[in-house]
């Protein structure tokens, strides 16, 4: 059995991190991964060009079932020192809108990046090898079973990431581990998810279908995120979506403001006041694509003119433009959701190192413990920053 100091169960974006952390501090590292490629979830991030970071991370970006949670790995570890190693490397990128930070050519550089560094620090990433089993022996040390053979080692960090993208090889294996070494497990849900309609709204809305509007969602929490809204066959995405969704509970409503930042009903008393003779329709076209306007009210409504429509109706009309309240049907799940909220439970493990509090020489980091980003580079963020916890730490 050949031994290690450090075993990662994981080479995705915290593993690798952690593995080129610790064997800079001349930690004999192994990184093992049953894919067949490093990093795949990195390749795809972004639309191919990887949102990293964020220019501005800040604690209350991060969903946790401990709030202070994350605030000591992402103090020592910021996104500013990840865009320097982006920096060293060579790696050209530029900043989209809220700050996030993308690669201009490709998320393959990171992932060259990550697997650099993990060379320049003597780690070995072991690829296409299934772990069967785990074991702490009676010297305190880690016995990990696998398809290539037997390893042992000191300390042992799980770094498997969270249940979403099933197809990219996302799996319950941290969990179950978690669960084998008497960790507490949060339940999980698919986070920064599309919403379905059900099957009524379905006939109503799918032909609006890549239609896309800036708009402000307010979730029943109160949670409220600015960004574009897009119509989809399926049902509704696009940035403020995803990020709500990570707020809502089956079966709530969310509220969505189709004209941010404008009071639909000073418009439309102005509008009034100026072109009272102006049908609805051509009206409201003017604020809203005219496909959207006419699925959203009554055509006989959109054939008054604005002085034929009551009080009552006007205030009706601005109220569903500016507070729009629907109630979905689900989300997509897992096959298309950006992270996993819930996870091994925060609890559980130090905030400092994030070893288990329980199991000495065992460790979590990134996606699987109960720590999701909002989107914008917030995820990678955190498996940057908790990744260098535990680097430091094995
Ligand atoms: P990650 O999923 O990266 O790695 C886990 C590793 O464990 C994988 O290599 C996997 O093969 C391995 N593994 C799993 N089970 C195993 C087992 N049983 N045995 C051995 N190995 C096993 N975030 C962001 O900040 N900016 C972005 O642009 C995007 N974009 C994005 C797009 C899409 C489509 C998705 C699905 C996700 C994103 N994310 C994102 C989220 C981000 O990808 C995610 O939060 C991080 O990759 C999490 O890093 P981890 O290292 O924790 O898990």
């Amino acid at each position: 059995m050949k031994h290690h100091d450090v075993i990662i169960i994981g080479a995705g974006a915290a593993g690798l991190m952690c593995a080129s952390t610790a064997g800079y501090r001349g930690r004999n590292v192994l990184v093992l991964d049953n894919a067949k490629q490093a990093g795949k979830k990195i390749l795809i991030s972004g639309g191919g060009r990887c949102n990293f970071t964020n220019q501005k991370v800040e604690p209350h970006n991060f969903l946790c079932g401990n709030s202070h949670f994350v605030k000591s790995a992402l103090a020592r570890y910021r996104s500013q020192d990840f865009i320097e190693l982006v920096e060293r490397h060579g790696i050209n990128y530029h900043e989209r809108d809220h700050g996030q930070l993308f690669c201009d050519d490709s998320a393959k550089e990171i992932v060259t990046m990550l697997m650099t560094e993990c060379d320049w620090a003597g780690a070995t990433v072991q690829l296409r090898t299934e772990i069967m089993s785990v074991a702490k022996n009676a010297q305190g040390q880690f016995e990990v079973q696998t398809s290539n053979g037997e390893f042992s080692c000191d300390s042992l960090v799980i770094a498997t990431g969270g249940l979403s993208m099933p197809k990219l090889g996302a799996s319950p294996y941290g969990y179950k581990l978690a669960e084998q070494f008497g960790l507490k497990v949060l339940p999980t849900t698919a986070g920064l998810v599309p919403f379905t309609w059900h099957s009524e709204q379905k006939a109503r809305f799918e032909p609006l279908s890549g239609i896309a509007v800036p708009s402000t969602i307010t979730a029943e929490d109160g949670t409220q995120f600015s960004e574009a809204l897009l119509f989809t066959h399926r049902g509704l995405s696009g940035p403020a979506i995803l990020q709500i969704s990570n707020y809502w509970q089956a079966g709530q409503a969310i509220s969505i403001n189709l004209l941010p930042n404008e009071s639909a009903k000073e418009k439309i008393e102005t509008a009034l006041a100026n072109h009272p003779k102006q049908s609805l329709r051509n009206t409201v076209s003017q604020w809203l694509p005219k496909r959207l306007v006419e699925t959203l009210f009554d055509a006989t409504d959109l054939d008054k003119a604005l002085n034929q429509l009551g009080h009552g109706e006007r205030d009706q009309i601005a109220k569903d433009l500016n507070e729009w309240s629907i109630v979905m049907n689900g989300t997509e799940g897992y096959r298309t959701a950006e992270v996993t909220l819930g996870g091994v439970d925060t609890n559980e493990l130090s905030s400092k190192t994030m070893e288990a509090k329980s199991v000495t020489g065992l460790y979590f980091i990134g996606e699987v413990m109960d720590v999701s980003g909002w989107l914008g580079g917030f995820n990678f963020q955190w498996a940057w920053s908790s990744g260098v916890a535990a680097g430091m730490a094995v």
